[in-house]
């Protein structure tokens, strides 16, 4: 019996779940409402709330599990990319307490974890996963790549933004907008009830499977301030309809290069992982796509979708069974890449 402890605070989530035998046990999330004022996350405070949040976190994950500390047979925590004073809160916590429990501990990335999330067992007769390779769209607040899955620990990134990432561009144009943080869920609510097909906005040209997300959130800037030397209000009387031709622009750019490469690689098998997965209008594409193009699709719950340490802990559960273990001195980092 393998029990994992997983844990992740690698931006303003702090969060612990554990694993047993691949099947989920408890997935605890203490999100940080401190940053909602200031339209972002502030990393000071960010790492100060992880450390009043992580022992109450990882205490309730366990006790929701109903598994002791002298139970647990490895500790998983997100080693990077992310914010810097947030990943040093886990990754100290992890060490004090496999050195504590004389356990070994698995360094994960996030980027990863995100991708592993449609591993994540709820029950043992869950058989939904995908099968190898399979394509990842893994869209988030700071990336946006297409990676080629070839197993739990191989992945190639064949595309990825040359600039911002998706949510960026979703969280952007919502503070154009004068909207709150973090802009996508915001955008995606206002989209329900408005035209997609009202407005056009820019579409980069990209060779290969990258993408570009600066040059529409200009267009749509430039735009706006067009529109409001006419009329002041425009903004408001057409937030709905500015919001779902934003979304499905952002859609169509993801989705127009996840189909070629979906083609040019022979790939039918295709997911999608990260916060911008929770989007209604994407996971609708994906539906559509797999209608049209006869794509197997793994969409993740919503909660998997955000940062969790659920995803942490099932891709630690792949490198305790191959021996992957990581050292004491193994130090955080703000940026890597799959
Ligand atoms: O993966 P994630 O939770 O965090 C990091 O990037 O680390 O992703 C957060 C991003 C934000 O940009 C947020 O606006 C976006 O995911 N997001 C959404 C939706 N929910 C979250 N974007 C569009 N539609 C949504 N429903």
């Amino acid at each position: 019996m393998i029990t994992i402890l997983g844990i992740e605070s690698s931006c303003d989530d702090t969060a612990a779940a554990v694993i047993r035998d691949e099947v989920l046990l408890s997935n605890i999330i203490s999100s940080q409402k401190v940053h909602e004022s200031y339209g972002g996350v502030v990393p000071e405070l960010a790492s100060r709330a992880h450390q009043q949040n992580i022992i109450p976190v990882v205490d309730e994950a366990l006790k929701k599990a109903g598994v002791t500390k002298d139970e647990i047979t490895a500790i998983a925590f997100t080693r990077g990319p992310g914010l810097m004073g947030s990943l040093l809160v886990g990754t100290s916590f992890a060490k004090g307490l496999a050195a504590a429990l004389d356990i070994p501990m698995m360094d994960i990335n996030h980027l990863q974890a995100h991708v592993l999330a449609h591993f994540i067992k709820e029950d043992k007769e869950d058989t939904n996963q995908p099968s190898f390779p399979f394509l990842c769209l893994l869209v988030s607040g700071g990336n946006s790549q297409i990676i080629v899955v070839k197993s739990h620990k191989e992945m190639e990134i064949i595309g990825q933004t040359i600039d911002d990432a998706a949510g960026e561009a979703f969280d952007k144009c919502a503070k154009v907008m004068g909207l709150g943080y973090p802009g996508g869920p915001i955008v995606n609510k206002l989209a329900n009830q408005g035209n997609p097909d009202r407005f056009k906005f820019n579409k980069p040209h990209i060779a290969g499977y990258d993408y570009s997300f600066s040059g529409l959130k200009t267009s749509f800037l430039y735009f706006l301030r067009d529109e409001l030397k006419n009329d002041p209000g425009f903004i408001e009387k057409n937030k709905e309809d500015l919001c779902a031709s934003l979304q499905k622009t952002i859609i169509d750019i993801l989705m127009d290069k996840l189909r070629k490469a979906a083609k040019d690689l022979n790939i039918k098998e295709v997911a999608v992982a990260g916060g911008v997965s929770a989007n209604s209008g994407l996971r609708d594409a994906f539906e559509d796509h797999s209608k049209k193009y006869g794509w197997k699709i793994h969409i993740p719950k919503f909660g998997y979708t955000t940062d969790n340490a659920a995803m942490v802990a099932i891709s630690g559960y792949y490198k305790y069974q191959d021996n992957e273990f990581c050292e004491m001195d193994a130090a955080p980092f703000a940026r890597v890449t799959v």
